[in-house]
């Protein structure tokens, strides 16, 4: 049996946080030894929100490309590429808009809440509206089964979905019909409670230096019920806790939770262990960044070899698009 393909982006819009780990890398890391897997900066997706300032876009591209290899993305197992590498997909975008119809595109959620969360932006642009069309074209060029998104990027794998299906409709079977693959993300808020983001400033970066770590830790929003030491608190609504859950021992997690609920541990010294924690945890992921930091000319080969693989595929599949079409 040859194995499923799996594909998935990330926009290259500035430094990887905690929340990039939990929320997609650990899980694409697993996805390496299971499936055919593709992964790539978004580069021209970036461009729908960062148009006026570019500058962005290709300082990330590349920490972004050591923070994946650094967490363990390989190239001897996945395909690692960059979207605007691959002209096919621009092909395939064009051609897709042809049998697209318009009211499709509107209906997608992100496209109105976005507008109205980016206000300092102009989002009503022709790119922005055609977003998920592009995504469309990412997943189907290269066929993929699987496309493992958070939930809020669902309605896109949908659009993907129907769009396959019409093309397939009009100019015959060429592409399989991708699946969203939904998996348990644990809850990781930033600093402040929000969603952990570098525009809300709440973010521990997988770059920060050990006192950064320690600094924005002791920074962390407890249980707002708790203000002595002695007062019973409640792990359950609280942030530190939900990033004991997921970096700390089990054992670790069983003696915060019980010493918090019974008031024998203050948030300061519980905040100190889980900075400790995460100082360790980020130490071998950094070791790693520093080599690869050392030696950009080899992760350039390796994009260029991902480059190069993907570019193969994508080409392939214009072909078969292009004769379907008879143009
Ligand atoms: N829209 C995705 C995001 O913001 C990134 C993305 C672009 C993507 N193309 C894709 C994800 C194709 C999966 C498949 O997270």
């Amino acid at each position: 049996m040859p194995k499923l393909r799996v594909l998935s982006g990330m926009r290259p819009t500035g430094k990887l946080h905690l929340g990039h780990l939990v929320g997609a890398l650990d899980n694409w890391k697993q996805l390496q030894d299971e499936y055919d897997c593709f992964f790539f900066a978004a580069d021209w997706h970036a461009l729908t929100t960062e148009y006026a300032a570019t500058e962005i876009i290709r300082e990330s591209i590349q920490d972004m490309m050591v923070d994946w290899l650094s967490v363990g993305l390989s190239p001897k197992k996945s395909v690692l590429f960059i979207q605007s590498r691959i002209k096919e997909h621009a092909e395939l975008h064009l051609l897709l808009s042809m049998i697209t119809p318009l009211p499709w595109l509107e209906r997608v959620p992100t496209y109105k809440e976005q507008q109205q969360e980016l206000t300092t932006r102009d989002l009503s642009t022709y790119g922005f509206l055609g977003y998920p069309l592009l995504q469309t074209a990412d997943i189907i060029i290269y066929k993929a089964d699987k496309v493992p998104v958070g939930i809020d990027q669902v309605p896109h794998v949908e659009l993907s979905r129907e769009i396959a299906r019409r093309f397939n409709f009009y100019y015959g079977p060429v592409f399989p019909v991708p699946d969203p693959l939904l998996t348990e993300i644990p809850k990781l808020l930033g600093i402040d409670g929000r969603k952990m983001s570098k525009s809300y400033d709440n973010a521990i970066f997988i770059s920060d230096p050990p006192e950064e770590v320690r600094r924005k830790t002791s920074a962390m929003f407890t249980d707002p019920n708790r203000i002595k030491r002695t007062d019973p608190g409640n792990p359950d609504i609280c942030n530190v806790f939900s990033f004991h859950k997921v970096y700390s021992h089990p054992e670790t997690v069983d003696r915060v939770n019980r010493e918090c609920r019974q008031g024998t541990i203050g948030c300061v010294e519980d905040k100190k262990q889980l900075a400790e924690t995460l100082v360790a945890y980020l130490a071998p992921i950094q070791e790693e960044r520093a080599r690869y930091t050392r030696n950009l000319k080899r992760v350039e080969e390796i994009l260029e070899d991902g480059c190069e693989r993907a570019r193969r595929v994508a080409a392939q599949t214009m072909e078969e698009v292009r004769a379907a079409m008879k143009i």
